[in-house]
């Protein structure tokens, strides 16, 4: 099977860690780097967490830190859901790993430059460090392959009742990404609300019994918990996951081509995704999408996502 090759752009946070956990050893997918940026917390924090996780895991991937500031807003966290570390819950050895050297947003320019135009960029944080990207050195749009972000929503948000934290917390990348006219696949809310994660999946993965499922349930501990005193769900919707999961088995989502379209000029309904289901304006779709998921297959992905580490 040819591997399906990713840079993956995250902010951990616990369903981050979850998405590196999925890329990290499916024969499915080539990960190709991990870059960080601020989001769930500040950038020092992610990247930590991201090298915790990389180290648990043995994912002998490199990651680099990149934005740690929206391009223009002011900066905003979700320690309310991820708590002061941006990962609490599980509890690492001292930490040996290193962030490299170089600069996120100068690893994603020349991983692209010298690439056939076959690398995805996943996303499962504010996009700023693709935007950035994208400006500091334009000629890398036409060689992304694909994007795939976890981000916005056709229906509510989870920020305010328009807008999705990854989008809001840097809606000037997300609107230059979502306009940069390449392929986009918009994993929103609306689907990732519908793989919350009950007592019995944690009870399941439980039972993989390695260092990934024991990590697993660590996280899930205080996800949940957060998930359920805020948002009342009985267990935690598992959203950056499902954009791996759609690259290792593609079948897992049902996607319809929209008009999608990145609010930055109101501000009641700022860092809302406009998505032209019924196709009202009849203007040209800018993105698959997401619409459904199919949740008994997403599980099986993550369980099998587990099962791939000793
Ligand atoms: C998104 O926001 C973050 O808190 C999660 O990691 C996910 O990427 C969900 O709105
Ligand atoms: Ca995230």
């Amino acid at each position: 099977m040819e591997k399906t090759k990713i840079i993956l752009d995250c902010d951990p946070g616990h369903d981050d860690a979850v998405a590196v956990m999925l890329a990290g050893k499916s024969p499915a997918i080539d990960l190709l780097g991990i870059t960080v940026v601020a989001g769930n917390q500040t950038l020092e924090k992610t990247v930590r967490n991201a090298l915790n996780v990389t180290a648990w895991l043995d994912i002998d991937v490199p990651v680099y830190a990149g934005c740690g500031q929206p391009m223009i807003r002011e900066k905003m966290v979700a320690g309310d859901i991820h708590g002061e570390s941006g990962l609490d819950g599980p509890v690492f050895p001292p930490l040996e790993k290193k962030a490299e050297p170089m600069h996120a947003v100068e690893f994603i320019i020349r991983t692209l430059m010298a690439s056939d135009g076959d690398i995805t960029m996943v996303t499962t944080g504010p996009m700023t460090n693709l935007a950035m990207a994208m400006r500091m050195e334009p000629r890398i749009v036409e060689k992304i392959r694909r994007i795939v972000l976890m981000g916005g929503s056709y229906t509510n948000g989870n920020v305010t009742p328009a807008a999705e934290f990854n989008i809001i917390a840097d809606a000037d990348a997300a609107y230059v990404c979502f306009t940069s006219g390449r392929p986009v696949t918009m994993v929103g809310l609306d689907v990732t609300r519908k793989v919350l994660c009950y007592p019995e999946i944690v009870e399941r993965m439980a039972k993989v019994g390695n260092k990934a499922s024991q990590l697993f349930v660590d996280l899930m501990a205080h996800f949940c918990k957060t998930q359920k005193e805020i948002f009342g769900w009985a267990g935690g919707p598992l959203h950056d996951p499902v954009t791996v999961a759609c690259l290792i088995d593609p079948a897992v989502l049902t996607t319809k081509p929209m008009n999608a379209q990145v609010d930055i000029r109101s501000t009641s309904s700022y860092g809302r995704t406009n998505c032209d289901y019924f196709g009202y304006m009849g203007l040209p779709a800018t993105a698959d999408v997401a619409v459904d998921i199919d949740v008994e297959k997403f599980w099986d992905i993550v369980e099998q996502g587990l099962r791939n580490y000793d």
